[in-house]
Formats: C-alpha cells, sequence, structure tokens
C-alpha cells in the first residue's frame, strides 16, 4: 500500500471514529439500516435497523434484527451506541445513517476500511425520540395487580410496582419478553416441561407460570430446583397457595438433578459459577428445544487459563477476571453449537442494573453440520489452556 493510501485509509477510518461519536449526541441519530451481512450464515440478520426510544432511564437506541420471521430487540445507552455499532459495522457491508444534517452511507470494503458518503437529508427531526412506552410493552404492567408478585413483594396490593424492587420487576419481564420471543421454538403438541435451575426465590419460576400457564393458557408443568430447603419450601407454599398445581419444586443439586426424564425448556437466571454448566448439560441430556440462560461470578477458568501472548492483559486480576468470564460464555455458547444449538449472546438488561448481563439463547435446530465449530473451538480451549466443566459433553 501506498503511503497516500495508508493515509486515506486512516482518514476514512478516522471519520467513521468522529462520526461513531456524533451519533451517540442528542437527537443526532434519527434511524439506521445495516445491511449486507458479511457472513451469510442463517443465525446472522439480514437487515438491522436502529431507531432511538425514549426509556424511563433516559434515551436510548433500539437495535432491531429479524430473523427467521421474528424480531428481536436490544436497547443500547448511548453511552454503549458508539461500541455497538462499531461491532455491528464490522458484520455488515453497508449502513445509512440518517440525521437532521444528511443522510450518510458507510460502505465497507473486502478489508473493512470504511468510507463515508453524505447526501441531502430524507429524515425529519424528531422534537423528541420515540417514546417507548415501557408499561404498554411490558408482558406485566406495572400497575396491575398481580398475586404472585405481591406475595413476593414486588408489588403492593394495589398493584404498584414497589420502588425498591423495580430493577427486580424490569428483570422478571426482560425475561418473560425472551421467553414469549422463543414460544414458537417450543412443541404444541403435548404439555410443555420447563425447568428453572438455580430457581432460589423463584421470581422467574412464578412469573413463567403466570405468563404460559395463566395468560397464554398452555399445557405446562415447570419445576424449580434449588439447594436451598427453606427456600425451596417457601416457593411450594406460595404456589400451593394460589392453587398452581402444575408448578413444583425440588432440594437439589443441578448436577445430579434425576427428576425428569423429557423436558423441552431450560432456564436459569444467575446460577453461580459451573451451576450454569450443570444446567446446560443436562439441557444437552434432554435434547431441549429452548435453553435461556443469563450465568453469573464465573470462576473457574480464572484459575485455569494461562497463555504467555496475554500475559499483558491476564498480570491485571481485574481485567483477568473479566476475560476469563467472556471466554467461559464463548465455551458455553461454542459446546452449545456443536450440540446442534443455534445460539446467539444478548445483552439481557441494562449494566447499571446488573453486571451479570449476558443472556445465553439456545434453540435445538433441526440438522446441523457443526464440525468446523468443534475445531475452531478446540484450538481455542488449547490457546488458553483450559479444560472447562462443559467439555464433559465432549468426553
Ligand atoms: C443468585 S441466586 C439466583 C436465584 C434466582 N434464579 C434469581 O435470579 O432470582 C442463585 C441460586 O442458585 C442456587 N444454586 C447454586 N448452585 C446450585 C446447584 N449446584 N444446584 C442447585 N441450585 C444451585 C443457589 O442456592 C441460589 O439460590
Amino acid at each position: 500500500m501506498t503511503d497516500n493510501q495508508t493515509n486515506a485509509k486512516r482518514n476514512r477510518s478516522a471519520e467513521w471514529d468522529d462520526f461513531a461519536d456524533e451519533l451517540a449526541e442528542p437527537g443526532k441519530l434519527l434511524q439506521a439500516s445495516f445491511s449486507g451481512p458479511r457472513d451469510k450464515s442463517s443465525d446472522i440478520a439480514r437487515k438491522i435497523t436502529v431507531r432511538p426510544i425514549k426509556l424511563k432511564n433516559g434515551v436510548h437506541f433500539q437495535f432491531e434484527s429479524r430473523l427467521n420471521n421474528k424480531a428481536y430487540h436490544d436497547n443500547v445507552p448511548a453511552e454503549r451506541l458508539k461500541d455497538r455499532l462499531n461491532a455491528v459495522m464490522s458484520q455488515y457491508k453497508q449502513a445509512l445513517f440518517k440525521t437532521p444534517e444528511a443522510d450518510v452511507q458507510v460502505l465497507a470494503n473486502k478489508k473493512g476500511a470504511l468510507s463515508l458518503l453524505a447526501r441531502k437529508p430524507t429524515a425529519k427531526a424528531a422534537e423528541a425520540p420515540l417514546t417507548h412506552n415501557r408499561n404498554k410493552s411490558y408482558v406485566i404492567p406495572d400497575g396491575e395487580p398481580v398475586p404472585f408478585l405481591i406475595a413476593l413483594g414486588v408489588m403492593t396490593a394495589e398493584g404498584k410496582v414497589v420502588k425498591a424492587k423495580y430493577d427486580k420487576f424490569r428483570q422478571i419481564n426482560r425475561f418473560l419478553e425472551m421467553v414469549s420471543d422463543v414460544l414458537p421454538e417450543l412443541p404444541r403438541d403435548k404439555e410443555l416441561t420447563i425447568v428453572d435451575f438455580g430457581c432460589g426465590k423463584s421470581y422467574l419460576t412464578f412469573a413463567l407460570y403466570h405468563l404460559l400457564a395463566v395468560k397464554e393458557q398452555l399445557p405446562v408443568r415447570i419445576i424449580g430446583l434449588d439447594l436451598k430447603e427453606d427456600v425451596i419450601v417457601a416457593c411450594a407454599k406460595l404456589a400451593d397457595q394460589l392453587q398452581w398445581d402444575k408448578l413444583s419444586f425440588a432440594v437439589g443439586d443441578i448436577s445430579q438433578y434425576e427428576g425428569l426424564s423429557s423436558v423441552d425448556m431450560v432456564v436459569t437466571l444467575h446460577a453461580c459459577d459451573t451451576a450454569t454448566d450443570a444446567a446446560l448439560l443436562k439441557a444437552l441430556g434432554w435434547n431441549a428445544s429452548v435453553i435461556l440462560s443469563v450465568p453469573c461470578c464465573q470462576h473457574e477458568l480464572f484459575r485455569q487459563v494461562s497463555q504467555p501472548i496475554l500475559k499483558p492483559l491476564l498480570k491485571h486480576g481485574i481485567l483477568k477476571e473479566r476475560f476469563a468470564s467472556l471466554v467461559t460464555d464463548a465455551v458455553r455458547a461454542n459446546l452449545l453449537e456443536t450440540a446442534g444449538y443455534r445460539v446467539q449472546l444478548l445483552e439481557f438488561i441494562d449494566m447499571e442494573h446488573t453486571p451479570k448481563n449476558i443472556l445465553i439463547r439456545a434453540v435445538k435446530q433441526r440438522q446441523a453440520d457443526n464440525s468446523e465449530v468443534l475445531d475452531d473451538y478446540i484450538n481455542f480451549r488449547e490457546f488458553l489452556g483450559i479444560s472447562p466443566y462443559m467439555e464433559k459433553l465432549l468426553r
């Protein structure tokens, strides 16, 4: 490459960098769309659209991807817009950004260098970002009394969400949104069996029953499992009070659980450390149609990960911890893929509400040739010198 070409490339990247910074400014980004995915595999959306929305905690940017006729939404706060735009831009060949001043087309060449082309604006500046009526879109709205939420102290008897429990309320709703998205992937010709591993106080387990058995009127039985006997006794008592006879609870360790021969969906929310992996392995053993799992506090690979080239990163405890945590979720996602699942890692809820923020959504595919994923995985684990719990799957 000549000096001129190098400079031109650098300038183009700098231009994109400045533009992506500007887009996060209030009122700047009115609309955007990404098209032409670089990877043609079936689990990459053909198109992603972006629009600003006003949430309770400020303006966010809603990324909508459509896959297999379903829309998936992810709301990104302004301070993380640039990172997300960079990540998405690296996956698509072109994008169109509409701002009050111009429509800007961004084209990526084969090497990923970006060029920007500005044209006359076609979108009118919105006076205010579209109000996203969170309450309306909540599966369980604030203000409508729901007996299990009242019993669990999330709502008052009048149906008002208790202020101190608002994060829990949002978390429950977000999870139910994810569950609603995957409903078409579940069998409809029989009673569904769902297990919530590491259910704890079982906000989610009750919420699942409320959504599926009460609201959707689906034939379903749901089982919550946890190590803590007192918590399980309290949950069973509440299920009894509600007369939810297809909701049951058991005390036990996930890895030892033998209570069921067939399960359609496995969920875990913040099951500690390798308890998440044990739950994923159980789900694989049952060939579950859907797995929704939000992991938490991964310690296993922190102790194992070792690679001299990564010394500048791994010598800092805090970076090593975050890195090991990401590696753990990469291991989980890839091993699920090798087992024939379509896997997506999604932002669960905003970082400010919890750092335990990645949701693994895995949907069983009918046919899958995943030998390449397995090869990639083996190279990855050898490079990092790790032997993760989930590898029991490979043995
Ligand atoms: C952080 S709490 C999350 C509880 C609940 N899922 C929620 O999000 O509100 C994690 C729960 O997992 C349970 N747990 C951890 N390891 C487990 C295991 N091996 N088997 C069963 N339960 C486990 C703990 O007892 C605890 O109640």
